[in-house]
Protein backbone atom coordinates (compact mmCIF):
# COMPACT_ATOMS: atom_id res chain seq x y z
CA UNK A 1 0.00 0.00 0.00
CA UNK A 2 1.34 3.76 -0.98
CA UNK A 3 1.04 6.28 1.47
CA UNK A 4 -1.76 8.61 0.43
CA UNK A 5 -1.03 12.50 -0.59
CA UNK A 6 -2.17 13.59 3.25
CA UNK A 7 0.53 11.18 4.45
CA UNK A 8 -2.17 9.04 5.45
CA UNK A 9 -2.35 5.47 4.24
CA UNK A 10 -5.78 5.28 1.68
CA UNK A 11 -7.35 1.82 0.63
CA UNK A 12 -7.86 3.88 -2.51
CA UNK A 13 -4.80 4.96 -3.25
CA UNK A 14 -4.73 3.31 -6.62
CA UNK A 15 -7.81 5.06 -7.27
CA UNK A 16 -6.02 8.52 -6.03
CA UNK A 17 -3.53 7.97 -8.73
CA UNK A 18 -5.77 7.52 -11.32
CA UNK A 19 -6.73 11.12 -11.07
CA UNK A 20 -3.37 12.66 -10.65
CA UNK A 21 -1.41 14.47 -13.78
CA UNK A 22 -0.56 17.65 -14.22
CA UNK A 23 -1.87 21.13 -13.73
CA UNK A 24 -5.03 22.18 -14.94
CA UNK A 25 -4.86 25.93 -14.26
CA UNK A 26 -3.04 27.27 -17.21
CA UNK A 27 -5.34 24.70 -19.34
CA UNK A 28 -8.16 26.92 -17.76
CA UNK A 29 -6.74 29.96 -18.10
CA UNK A 30 -6.38 28.98 -22.36
CA UNK A 31 -9.23 27.71 -22.60
CA UNK A 32 -11.39 30.55 -20.93
CA UNK A 33 -9.26 32.77 -23.77
CA UNK A 34 -10.50 30.95 -26.30
CA UNK A 35 -13.91 30.86 -25.33
CA UNK A 36 -13.75 34.39 -24.61
CA UNK A 37 -14.42 34.47 -20.78
CA UNK A 38 -13.01 36.57 -18.42
CA UNK A 39 -11.75 34.18 -16.05
CA UNK A 40 -12.43 37.57 -13.17
CA UNK A 41 -15.37 37.51 -13.98
CA UNK A 42 -17.02 33.73 -14.78
CA UNK A 43 -20.84 32.69 -15.12
CA UNK A 44 -21.18 28.84 -13.46
CA UNK A 45 -23.63 27.93 -16.14
CA UNK A 46 -20.57 28.90 -18.54
CA UNK A 47 -18.68 26.19 -16.74
CA UNK A 48 -21.07 23.86 -16.30
CA UNK A 49 -19.46 21.17 -19.08
CA UNK A 50 -16.20 21.73 -17.41
CA UNK A 51 -16.83 21.43 -13.73
CA UNK A 52 -19.72 18.70 -13.53
CA UNK A 53 -17.00 16.24 -13.37
CA UNK A 54 -19.07 13.04 -13.99
CA UNK A 55 -21.93 11.48 -15.70
CA UNK A 56 -25.43 13.88 -16.82
CA UNK A 57 -23.41 17.28 -15.76
CA UNK A 58 -25.40 19.88 -13.66
CA UNK A 59 -28.95 18.55 -14.00
CA UNK A 60 -27.65 15.70 -12.09
CA UNK A 61 -26.71 18.39 -9.03
CA UNK A 62 -29.83 20.25 -9.88
CA UNK A 63 -32.10 16.85 -9.22
CA UNK A 64 -29.95 15.87 -6.45
CA UNK A 65 -30.33 19.38 -4.50
CA UNK A 66 -33.93 19.39 -5.31
CA UNK A 67 -34.04 16.12 -3.14
CA UNK A 68 -32.08 17.12 -0.53
CA UNK A 69 -34.09 20.16 -0.44
CA UNK A 70 -30.72 22.08 0.29
CA UNK A 71 -31.73 25.66 1.37
CA UNK A 72 -29.78 29.23 1.69
CA UNK A 73 -27.34 29.20 4.67
CA UNK A 74 -27.35 26.10 4.82
CA UNK A 75 -24.21 24.42 5.71
CA UNK A 76 -23.33 22.07 3.08
CA UNK A 77 -19.68 19.17 2.69
CA UNK A 78 -19.34 18.03 -0.89
CA UNK A 79 -17.39 15.35 -0.64
CA UNK A 80 -14.94 14.36 -3.51
CA UNK A 81 -16.19 17.73 -4.61
CA UNK A 82 -13.96 17.47 -8.08
CA UNK A 83 -13.54 20.89 -9.18
CA UNK A 84 -16.22 22.07 -7.56
CA UNK A 85 -19.03 23.08 -9.71
CA UNK A 86 -21.73 21.44 -7.84
CA UNK A 87 -20.23 23.94 -5.42
CA UNK A 88 -20.74 26.83 -6.37
CA UNK A 89 -23.78 25.60 -7.76
CA UNK A 90 -24.97 24.93 -4.16
CA UNK A 91 -23.86 28.59 -2.97
CA UNK A 92 -24.82 30.49 -6.16
CA UNK A 93 -28.32 29.29 -6.93
CA UNK A 94 -29.02 27.47 -3.48
CA UNK A 95 -27.65 30.12 -1.32
CA UNK A 96 -25.54 27.20 0.75
CA UNK A 97 -21.99 27.72 2.47
CA UNK A 98 -20.69 24.87 0.81
CA UNK A 99 -17.26 23.20 1.86
CA UNK A 100 -15.62 21.22 -1.56
CA UNK A 101 -13.53 18.51 -0.13
CA UNK A 102 -11.81 16.43 -2.80
CA UNK A 103 -8.21 14.52 -2.32
CA UNK A 104 -6.77 15.65 -5.42
CA UNK A 105 -4.26 18.08 -5.46
CA UNK A 106 -4.54 19.55 -8.66
CA UNK A 107 -8.49 19.72 -8.58
CA UNK A 108 -8.45 21.42 -5.19
CA UNK A 109 -6.15 23.96 -6.82
CA UNK A 110 -8.42 24.04 -10.28
CA UNK A 111 -11.04 24.30 -7.99
CA UNK A 112 -10.45 27.44 -6.16
CA UNK A 113 -9.49 29.13 -9.14
CA UNK A 114 -12.82 28.65 -10.25
CA UNK A 115 -14.19 29.82 -7.24
CA UNK A 116 -12.50 32.94 -7.02
CA UNK A 117 -13.13 33.70 -11.10
CA UNK A 118 -16.86 33.39 -10.30
CA UNK A 119 -16.58 35.37 -7.18
CA UNK A 120 -18.11 32.63 -4.79
CA UNK A 121 -14.64 32.64 -2.47
CA UNK A 122 -17.09 34.04 0.28
CA UNK A 123 -19.37 30.88 0.34
CA UNK A 124 -17.67 28.11 -0.84
CA UNK A 125 -14.22 27.22 0.77
CA UNK A 126 -11.94 24.25 -0.54
CA UNK A 127 -10.03 22.12 1.42
CA UNK A 128 -7.48 19.34 0.28
CA UNK A 129 -8.70 16.04 2.60
CA UNK A 130 -9.74 12.60 2.59
CA UNK A 131 -13.46 11.00 2.35
CA UNK A 132 -12.54 8.66 4.67
CA UNK A 133 -11.08 10.66 8.20
CA UNK A 134 -12.49 13.99 6.99
CA UNK A 135 -11.76 16.79 9.23
CA UNK A 136 -14.42 17.95 10.41
CA UNK A 137 -15.52 17.64 14.05
CA UNK A 138 -18.80 15.58 14.48
CA UNK A 139 -22.09 17.84 13.30
CA UNK A 140 -20.62 20.28 11.48
CA UNK A 141 -22.49 20.28 8.52
CA UNK A 142 -26.10 20.50 7.56
CA UNK A 143 -25.24 18.31 4.94
CA UNK A 144 -23.18 16.08 3.22
CA UNK A 145 -23.34 15.57 0.01
CA UNK A 146 -21.63 13.24 -2.68
CA UNK A 147 -21.90 12.45 -6.19
CA UNK A 148 -19.39 9.86 -7.77
CA UNK A 149 -16.79 9.04 -5.68
CA UNK A 150 -17.71 6.10 -3.89
CA UNK A 151 -16.78 4.00 -7.15
CA UNK A 152 -12.83 5.03 -6.37
CA UNK A 153 -13.32 3.72 -2.41
CA UNK A 154 -13.14 0.50 -1.18
CA UNK A 155 -14.27 0.89 2.44
CA UNK A 156 -17.73 2.17 1.48
CA UNK A 157 -18.66 1.94 5.55
CA UNK A 158 -16.11 3.76 6.23
CA UNK A 159 -17.21 6.41 3.48
CA UNK A 160 -20.76 6.25 5.01
CA UNK A 161 -19.59 6.46 8.74
CA UNK A 162 -17.60 9.47 8.13
CA UNK A 163 -20.12 11.08 6.06
CA UNK A 164 -22.61 10.86 8.73
CA UNK A 165 -20.35 11.50 11.48
CA UNK A 166 -20.43 15.63 10.25
CA UNK A 167 -24.28 16.13 9.71
CA UNK A 168 -25.70 17.26 12.35
CA UNK A 169 -28.93 15.46 13.82
CA UNK A 170 -32.07 16.22 11.48
CA UNK A 171 -29.20 17.15 8.70
CA UNK A 172 -29.20 15.07 5.69
CA UNK A 173 -26.53 12.47 3.68
CA UNK A 174 -27.52 13.31 0.05
CA UNK A 175 -25.78 11.00 -2.57
CA UNK A 176 -25.66 10.39 -6.51
CA UNK A 177 -24.08 7.12 -7.01
CA UNK A 178 -22.66 5.08 -9.50
CA UNK A 179 -23.67 0.96 -8.43
CA UNK A 180 -23.26 -2.29 -9.76
CA UNK A 181 -25.63 -3.52 -12.03
CA UNK A 182 -27.05 -7.02 -12.71
CA UNK A 183 -25.68 -7.31 -16.12
CA UNK A 184 -21.92 -8.57 -15.54
CA UNK A 185 -18.51 -7.04 -14.39
CA UNK A 186 -17.52 -3.89 -15.53
CA UNK A 187 -16.56 -3.22 -18.77
CA UNK A 188 -13.57 -1.03 -18.95
CA UNK A 189 -12.06 1.85 -19.68
CA UNK A 190 -14.68 3.71 -17.82
CA UNK A 191 -14.34 7.74 -16.43
CA UNK A 192 -13.20 6.94 -12.97
CA UNK A 193 -11.06 3.94 -13.52
CA UNK A 194 -8.76 2.12 -16.49
CA UNK A 195 -8.07 -1.11 -13.90
CA UNK A 196 -10.14 -3.18 -12.02
CA UNK A 197 -7.94 -2.31 -8.86
CA UNK A 198 -9.21 1.15 -9.35
CA UNK A 199 -12.98 1.00 -9.34
CA UNK A 200 -15.14 -0.75 -6.49
CA UNK A 201 -18.72 -0.68 -7.42
CA UNK A 202 -21.17 -1.70 -4.73
CA UNK A 203 -24.64 -3.29 -5.59
CA UNK A 204 -27.55 -1.04 -4.92
CA UNK A 205 -29.01 -3.21 -1.76
CA UNK A 206 -25.38 -3.02 -0.31
CA UNK A 207 -25.63 0.85 -0.32
CA UNK A 208 -28.95 0.80 1.32
CA UNK A 209 -28.64 -1.48 3.83
CA UNK A 210 -25.22 0.58 5.07
CA UNK A 211 -27.56 3.61 4.92
CA UNK A 212 -30.12 1.87 6.75
CA UNK A 213 -27.76 0.61 9.08
CA UNK A 214 -26.49 3.54 10.47
CA UNK A 215 -28.21 6.70 12.57
CA UNK A 216 -30.11 7.68 9.46
CA UNK A 217 -33.57 7.55 7.95
CA UNK A 218 -34.00 6.92 4.03
CA UNK A 219 -36.69 9.84 2.86
CA UNK A 220 -35.60 9.44 -0.92
CA UNK A 221 -34.27 6.44 -3.07
CA UNK A 222 -34.39 6.34 -6.68
CA UNK A 223 -32.66 3.96 -8.68
CA UNK A 224 -31.60 3.57 -12.37
CA UNK A 225 -34.64 4.82 -14.24
CA UNK A 226 -36.36 6.58 -11.58
CA UNK A 227 -33.12 8.62 -10.85
CA UNK A 228 -32.84 9.28 -14.36
CA UNK A 229 -36.50 10.46 -14.80
CA UNK A 230 -35.68 13.42 -11.97
CA UNK A 231 -32.64 14.44 -13.87
CA UNK A 232 -34.45 15.16 -17.21
CA UNK A 233 -36.88 16.92 -15.51
CA UNK A 234 -34.21 19.03 -14.04
CA UNK A 235 -32.69 19.30 -17.30
CA UNK A 236 -36.13 20.60 -18.65
CA UNK A 237 -35.16 23.93 -16.20
CA UNK A 238 -31.58 24.69 -17.16
CA UNK A 239 -30.99 27.83 -19.04
CA UNK A 240 -30.08 26.72 -22.95
CA UNK A 241 -26.43 26.94 -23.91
CA UNK A 242 -25.21 25.86 -20.19
CA UNK A 243 -21.72 24.67 -20.71
CA UNK A 244 -19.84 27.00 -22.85
CA UNK A 245 -19.25 24.86 -25.73
CA UNK A 246 -15.12 25.64 -26.32
CA UNK A 247 -15.05 24.17 -22.41
CA UNK A 248 -15.62 20.34 -21.44
CA UNK A 249 -14.06 17.76 -19.42
CA UNK A 250 -11.80 16.73 -22.54
CA UNK A 251 -9.54 19.47 -20.94
CA UNK A 252 -9.02 16.93 -17.90
CA UNK A 253 -8.83 14.13 -20.10
CA UNK A 254 -8.47 14.13 -23.44
CA UNK A 255 -10.33 10.40 -23.89
CA UNK A 256 -13.28 11.66 -22.23
CA UNK A 257 -15.55 11.13 -24.75
CA UNK A 258 -14.50 7.74 -25.34
CA UNK A 259 -14.75 7.07 -21.55
CA UNK A 260 -18.35 8.10 -21.23
CA UNK A 261 -19.22 6.11 -24.39
CA UNK A 262 -17.73 3.08 -22.34
CA UNK A 263 -19.93 4.42 -19.40
CA UNK A 264 -22.99 4.56 -21.72
CA UNK A 265 -22.57 1.13 -23.08
CA UNK A 266 -21.63 -0.21 -19.35
CA UNK A 267 -25.20 1.50 -18.82
CA UNK A 268 -27.09 0.33 -21.90
CA UNK A 269 -25.48 -3.75 -20.73
CA UNK A 270 -27.00 -3.11 -16.94
CA UNK A 271 -23.77 -3.58 -15.83
CA UNK A 272 -24.32 -0.68 -13.97
CA UNK A 273 -26.21 1.84 -12.83
CA UNK A 274 -27.27 4.78 -11.14
CA UNK A 275 -28.70 5.78 -7.56
CA UNK A 276 -29.63 9.01 -5.90
CA UNK A 277 -30.09 8.67 -2.07
CA UNK A 278 -31.13 11.32 0.40
CA UNK A 279 -31.65 9.98 4.31
CA UNK A 280 -31.62 12.02 7.25
CA UNK A 281 -29.87 12.01 10.33
CA UNK A 282 -31.48 10.66 13.65
CA UNK A 283 -31.17 11.69 17.07
CA UNK A 284 -31.73 15.25 18.63
CA UNK A 285 -30.28 18.80 17.65
CA UNK A 286 -27.32 20.21 19.59
C1 LIG B 1 -15.71 11.59 -10.77
S1 LIG B 1 -15.04 12.86 -9.77
C2 LIG B 1 -16.53 13.63 -9.13
C3 LIG B 1 -16.30 15.07 -8.73
C4 LIG B 1 -17.52 15.84 -8.19
N1 LIG B 1 -18.16 15.12 -7.12
C5 LIG B 1 -18.53 16.11 -9.27
O1 LIG B 1 -19.58 15.46 -9.27
O2 LIG B 1 -18.29 17.00 -10.11
C6 LIG B 1 -14.47 11.93 -8.35
C7 LIG B 1 -13.69 12.81 -7.36
O3 LIG B 1 -13.50 12.08 -6.14
C8 LIG B 1 -12.24 12.42 -5.61
N2 LIG B 1 -11.87 11.38 -4.64
C9 LIG B 1 -11.65 10.06 -4.88
N3 LIG B 1 -11.34 9.43 -3.73
C10 LIG B 1 -11.39 10.37 -2.74
C11 LIG B 1 -11.16 10.35 -1.33
N4 LIG B 1 -10.82 9.21 -0.68
N5 LIG B 1 -11.30 11.49 -0.63
C12 LIG B 1 -11.64 12.65 -1.26
N6 LIG B 1 -11.84 12.73 -2.60
C13 LIG B 1 -11.72 11.62 -3.32
C14 LIG B 1 -11.36 12.52 -6.83
O4 LIG B 1 -10.19 13.27 -6.57
C15 LIG B 1 -12.30 13.21 -7.82
O5 LIG B 1 -12.18 14.60 -7.75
Amino acid sequence: MNTGILGQRYQADDALGYYEGPEVGHLLLRAFAEAGLDPDALDIDDLASLDEFRALGRAATVALADLASVAPRERVLDIGAGLGGPARFLAARRGAHVTALDATLRFCRAAELLTRGAGLADRVEVVRGDALALPFPNATFDVAWSQAVSQNIADKPRFIAEATRVVRPGGRVALFEVVAGPGGPLRLPVPWADHERESWLMRPEELRALIEAGPLELVAWNLGEAALATIAAAAQTLRPGTGAAALGLKLLMPDFEARMAGLARNVAEDRITLVQAVARRSGTHQ
